[in-house]
């Protein structure tokens, strides 16, 4: 049997994106950096950039950014629903029942106490726009389905689509809707649910689980995500089928990226072994360390405002607490392999990642995939029903 060597990188998902090595730094919102995004593309993988927070002429200018430091290709991501029901009505007393949980550590830190001020939405479709006219080389997705227009002028673009399911059903009307792959995203993943079918409560599924499920339901490239750290949590999907990875909370703790030396030293530092979900950092559920900001958000009866407004709310306090030096008052996003992070740069994170992966899948033969799949056999055909495990909202944790 010949053995593939470092030929584990060729495969759908790199051939497709165009990119050496089946290595994506996902997306990281308001931790993004064009010089994260550029790092990664330039050693081979695929750098991503989180614009959902961005307004149009802002997206424009990164785009411009990044593509003065790396001619390869990367992604911009875009949250398809922006806001949740409410955010528009909200008014200045909800405003203040939500501050009153957060007014003694505003006080502790020294800042001044926020006022109550109209929302000014950020709109999807005038974000696509100016990814469709920049011909961004990939344009990757959560939180839903661009409508079928948007998907079809990037096919004529050739801008490669990336979308996010967190279930099995998910990934099928991606798929169904004509993207170009799916990124399967577990439960232990950092940050925020993407979920869109049913809450995200109802939708979280471990990437051991769900990353088989998802290649046996689509056909298209399944990109596994969610506590993957290390060479062998790259071994273990490819295991499972997946034609690539993408990873947010090891790219977040490298200098390179957007996240403040708090952060990256809370991740690194060996105490981030306990991360929690919450609805309490932005209205929407996602995860980070367990800290005292995080405990005090998840008690039952504290007035939460609608995303995105939660989220705007929260970081009055993030910036002051920044300033002195608080973490236990900071939004720590992680994922639950925050605890074995241990690379502060991309060149060394990448370097280890790429060896380690040639090294444990070299035994794979040419062209196929690693032993254990076979998806002609798999008992979970293509438009089978999803399973999936409802869990009480008390044992989100951990
Ligand atoms: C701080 C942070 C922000 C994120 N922002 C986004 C985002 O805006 N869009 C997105 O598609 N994924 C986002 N993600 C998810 C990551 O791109 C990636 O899929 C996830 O972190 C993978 O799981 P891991 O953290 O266990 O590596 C974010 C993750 C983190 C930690």
């Amino acid at each position: 049997m010949t053995k593939r060597n470092s030929a584990w990188n060729r495969t759908r998902a790199s051939n497709k994106l165009g990119i050496e090595y089946p290595i994506i730094q996902g997306p990281l919102g308001g931790f993004s950096s064009q010089r994260l995004t550029a790092a990664v593309s330039n050693f081979g993988g695929l750098g991503s950039f989180g614009a959902q927070g961005l307004a149009p002429s802002e997206i424009q200018e990164v785009v411009a950014e990044i593509r003065s430091l790396t001619n390869k290709p990367f992604a911009m991501n875009l949250w398809v629903s922006m806001e949740d029901e409410g955010a528009a009505t909200s008014d200045a007393e909800a405003f203040e029942r939500a501050l009153s949980h957060l007014a003694p550590h505003l006080e502790a830190v020294g800042a001044s106490k926020p006022q109550f001020s109209p929302y000014k939405p950020l709109r999807f479709k005038d974000q696509v726009r100016v990814l469709l006219d920049a011909k961004v080389p990939a344009f990757s997705f959560i939180y839903g389905v661009p409508p079928k227009e948007i998907l079809e002028e990037c096919h004529r673009q050739d801008i490669v689509t990336i979308g996010t399911a967190t279930t099995p059903d998910e990934a099928i009307a991606l798929e169904q809707a004509g993207v170009d792959m799916v990124v399967a995203s577990g439960f232990e993943a950092g940050g925020h649910r993407g979920s869109f079918l049913r809450s995200s409560e109802d939708s979280l599924t471990g990437t051991i689980s769900l990353v088989p499920q998802v290649v046996d339901a689509v056909g298209v490239p399944v990109v596994a995500a969610g506590g993957i750290a290390d060479a062998r949590g790259i071994a273990a999907v490819f295991a499972l089928g997946a034609q690539g990875v993408q990873m947010g909370t090891v790219f977040l703790a490298c200098e390179e990226s957007g996240a403040t030396r708090l952060h990256r030293e809370a991740i690194l530092s060996g105490k981030a072994r306990r991360t929690s979900l919450t609805r309490g950092f932005t209205g929407r559920l996602a995860r980070g360390i367990h800290n005292q900001l995080l405990e005090e958000m998840n008690r039952p009866g504290v007035a939460i405002l609608p995303y995105p407004l939660q989220r705007a709310l929260m970081r009055n306090l993030s910036v002051p607490a920044q300033q002195a030096g608080r973490s236990e008052f900071l939004t720590l996003w992680a994922g639950q392999s925050a605890g074995i992070a241990q690379y502060s740069n991309v060149a060394t994170l990448l370097q280890s990642l790429v060896n380690g992966a040639s090294a444990k899948l070299a035994s794979c033969s040419d062209g196929q995939q690693p032993p254990g799949h076979d998806k002609s056999a798999s008992a979970n055909a293509r438009g089978s029903p999803a399973r999936s495990t409802s869990i009480e909202k008390s044992a989100l944790g951990s």
